[in-house]
């Protein structure tokens, strides 16, 4: 059995991306088999893109989708034919009309979540909230720093931090997407201008890996975290105009400071934490409210330009493909 599959052939280019019918694995008894209706597009498909997550070709590309399950492995799956599900696999491999996938990486989604919704959030979503609530312990009042908060995972963490009082949104974006922003109650911070900054922050969440996130640390206030999720300044040709630097984290600073400096990495906690994962994955379809998310799709067939979207930093929210 065929589907129809995005596949990546060459590293570095978007020419290297085509649509190709591609035979299925074999549909092992731990397995389900999903008919696909929406892909999410992710920061992570651009790491694969860039060769910054594995070396292998041709792979396919594609960490989330949501669909219909249409076939399973054995009895002993906890799914039926006919439930809606979210799949995620960090490793790759989803974005294809139809998957075969262990039951372990499939989510059942609630009735009164869409599958469009579905596949918009789990990456996002799941992200946002570990930063904000189980690494970033974010309380009423304070005050939460996000780089490149027009994103998918920006704009998540704008929506989740609703559910504490207070709390004031600092955020750098392209600068095209300020009102935008603004709109939303962020105040908005030119790249630029990160260094001239005078404000301290609770809770910083960072993803560039630039000599930003070097500044960023030193504006801490006391009990202030950093949360590490991303590395963008990766990115070969990164207009980001910054050089790609870690932080010398310094344990006696952090002592000196009162601060902490976390890393997150959601796949490997689905892989390895699962029961925590379903967790926050729970409590954020209590909290979502579908219609505030910012969605915007393309057809399965314009696969590259949307992965181009993302790479020409004029996304807003979440790019997702249908199909
Ligand atoms: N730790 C985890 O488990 C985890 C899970 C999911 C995502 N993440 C990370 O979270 C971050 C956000 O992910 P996302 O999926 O929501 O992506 P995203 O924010 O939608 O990413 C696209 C945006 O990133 C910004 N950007 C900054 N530097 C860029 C560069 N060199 N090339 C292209 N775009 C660049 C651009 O916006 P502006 O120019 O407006 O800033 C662009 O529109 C990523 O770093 C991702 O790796 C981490």
């Amino acid at each position: 059995m065929k589907s129809s599959t995005v596949v990546l052939h060459e590293f570095h280019t978007f020419d290297g991306i085509g649509i190709e019918d591609r035979d299925l694995q074999d549909l092992e008894e731990d397995m389900v088999e999903v008919k696909v209706h929406y892909c999410g597009i992710n920061f992570a498909d651009f790491y694969t893109i860039h060769k910054l997550a594995s070396d292998q070709l041709p792979a396919v590309l594609g960490i989330e989708c949501s669909g219909v399950i249409t076939n399973v492995g054995s009895s002993s799956v906890p799914f039926k034919v006919g439930d809606r599900v979210i799949c995620y696999d960090f490793k790759g491999g989803l974005h294809r009309s139809i998957v075969r996938i262990k039951h372990e990486k499939c989510y059942a989604v609630p009735e009164n979540i869409d599958l469009k919704t579905a596949a918009s959030i789990f990456v996002n979503y799941l992200t946002a909230w570990c930063a904000l609530f189980s690494l970033g312990n974010i309380k009423d009042g304070e005050s939460v720093f996000v780089s490149s908060c027009g994103g998918g995972v920006g704009l998540a963490i704008i929506e989740l931090v609703k559910s504490k009082k207070d709390v004031t949104i600092y955020g750098t974006a392209s600068s095209a997407k300020r009102n935008f922003l603004e709109s939303k109650g962020v105040h908005f911070v030119e790249y630029s201008e990160v260094a001239a900054l005078e404000e301290n922050f609770d809770l910083i969440i960072e993803s560039m890996n630039t000599e930003t996130r070097k500044v960023l640390t030193t504006k801490l206030n006391p009990f202030g975290r950093v949360v590490i999720i991303g590395a963008k300044g990766m990115i070969p040709g990164s207009n980001a105009a910054e050089t790609s630097a870690d932080p010398n984290i310094n344990p006696v600073d952090l002592i000196y400071g009162n601060t902490a400096i976390a890393g997150l990495h959601i796949g490997l906690l689905a892989d390895n934490y699962p029961q925590l994962t379903r967790i926050a994955l729970n409590s954020i379809f209590t909290q979502l409210t579908p219609e505030n998310l910012e969605i915007k799709i393309y057809p399965f067939n314009d696969a590259k330009r949307a992965y181009k979207e993302l790479a020409n930093r004029t996304n807003i929210g979440k790019i997702i493909l249908q199909i």
